[in-house]
């Protein structure tokens, strides 16, 4: 894919609905009673995996336009698989399911593609042992992963690493274990989970990263609408931010405070954001207006990580065009993601020119001088792909993005909407 800077952005845009949303909203839905209606469904590869994955489970699911019905099934009405459930590039199914499955009376196996053969599952496997799973994964806890169901009993457990997609496996497996599950995150994570199980008619409780859940005894399908990603508007906020003449409005983002990281991170290097809070959702929403900013560097670290770790790597890329340093700290996650967001960030930028330094934890760049554009590598990671397009828009030159189809893990239609905008 081709790319030549961008004269200026202009527009009213909405951007891909919310994966994190879409994912829970297909599994809660699956194993509620009744009917689940969820509206502005992300198509992305990733939730389309997650499909797949509970139609093999006997879910009947369809899909009209962005809509999907899902029949749910009952708590205890999913069936054993007829072959392995392949996940794709999905962390979110993967270990998601990790927890829905342990509970149930049948066997599965999980698999992915080579990305999520690599990434680190042993932080589900283990607690849900704990809770009396019958769990176990390939070498040191990596896909595939053998799930034969078993009872489970609630425990206290003390996550080691604050990772919304454990917590969440652990939620869905403390819904079918004997007695309370409690969970106590080192640093608060999205909470989609907890305020969906709510929706459905579960009961989880929530104070001081205290996460108390109690078994269901059934879950009542929903009408879900999806908000907009605002993981996914973060690439046009700072596309707005970095290339001059530009203002754009965003309608209709998810803005769950576990989630608006990256709006604090962008406020505090100096971006023009505007928020227009909409009413009644069943998360808080709203549209985003941004302004061409001349930014400049800040720190990130500690409890904010969590609140902004997808958008870490557009965040270094607003910070390659911002004055003076910005460091980025506590964010060893990066390493475990769809490809490892450090080493493949700091090498990119490296190829735009941008002075970057990658530590243990993080990055450190210091902005302002000439960014360039040029050919760049995506590692089949979506959100590093997106963020040298975004960086494509304010470089000086052509660029040339390599094996861009991964975008579709999360945003199939980004080109599109960036076309939009584009003076
Ligand atoms: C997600 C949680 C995050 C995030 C991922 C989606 C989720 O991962 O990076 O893209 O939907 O729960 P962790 O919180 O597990 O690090």
């Amino acid at each position: 894919m081709e790319i030549t800077a961008s004269k200026g952005l202009r527009g009213v845009i909405t951007v891909a609905p919310d994966k994190s949303i879409s994912h829970r909203a297909v599994m809660l839905g699956s194993i509620a009673k009744g009917k689940t209606v969820i509206r502005n469904f992300l198509m992305g590869a990733d939730c389309l995996s997650t499909i797949d994955c509970f139609r093999r489970l006997g879910v009947p699911i369809d899909i009209e336009g962005g809509q999907i019905t899902v029949t749910g099934r009952g708590l205890r009405g999913l069936k054993a698989p007829r072959q392995l459930l392949y996940t794709g590039n999905s962390g979110t199914t993967t270990r998601l399911l990790c927890g829905l499955l342990s509970p149930q009376r049948f066997d599965s196996v999980l698999d992915g593609d080579d990305s999520i053969r690599k990434r680190p599952m042993k932080r589900v496997i283990d607690p849900l042992r704990k809770m009396g799973a019958r769990i176990s994964g390939t070498g040191d806890g990596f896909t595939p992963i053998a799930i034969e169901g078993a009872d489970l009993r609630g425990i206290e457990y003390e996550m080691p690493v604050a990772s919304a997609q454990l917590k969440s496996a652990l939620i869905l497996a403390g819904l079918y274990a004997e007695g309370t599950t409690t969970i106590i995150e080192p640093k608060a994570s999205r909470n989609h989970t907890e305020l969906m199980v709510n929706g459905f008619g579960g009961s989880i409780t929530s104070e001081n990263n205290k996460i108390t859940v109690s078994p269901a005894e059934e879950l009542f399908g929903q009408e879900i609408t999806v908000p907009g990603d605002i993981s996914s508007a973060a690439f046009f906020i700072v596309a707005a931010l970095i290339v001059p003449n530009s203002e754009i409005t965003i309608r209709n983002v998810g803005l769950n405070g576990t989630r608006t990281g990256v709006i604090d991170a962008l406020r505090a290097m100096g971006a023009s954001i505007q928020i227009e809070w909409s009413e009644g959702g069943v998360e808080p929403a709203g549209d985003l207006t941004i302004k061409h900013s001349q930014l400049h560097g800040t720190e990130i670290g500690g409890d904010l990580i969590p609140g902004l770790i997808d958008e870490l790597p557009v965040i270094a890329v607003a910070a390659a065009f911002a004055k003076g340093r910005t460091v980025i700290r506590d964010a060893e996650e990066l390493k475990v993601k769809e490809s490892d967001r450090i080493l493949s960030m700091e090498t990119e930028l490296k190829r735009a020119g941008v002075n970057v330094h990658a530590t243990d934890d993080g990055l450190i760049i210091d902005g302002g001088s000439p960014v360039r554009g040029g050919s760049f590598e995506t590692y089949g990671d979506h959100r590093v792909a997106m963020s040298m397009a975004v960086l494509a828009q304010a470089a000086e030159g052509k660029s040339r993005i390599e094996n861009h189809q991964c975008i579709g893990i999360s945003y199939p239609e980004f080109f599109e909407t960036l076309k939009a905008v584009q003076l």
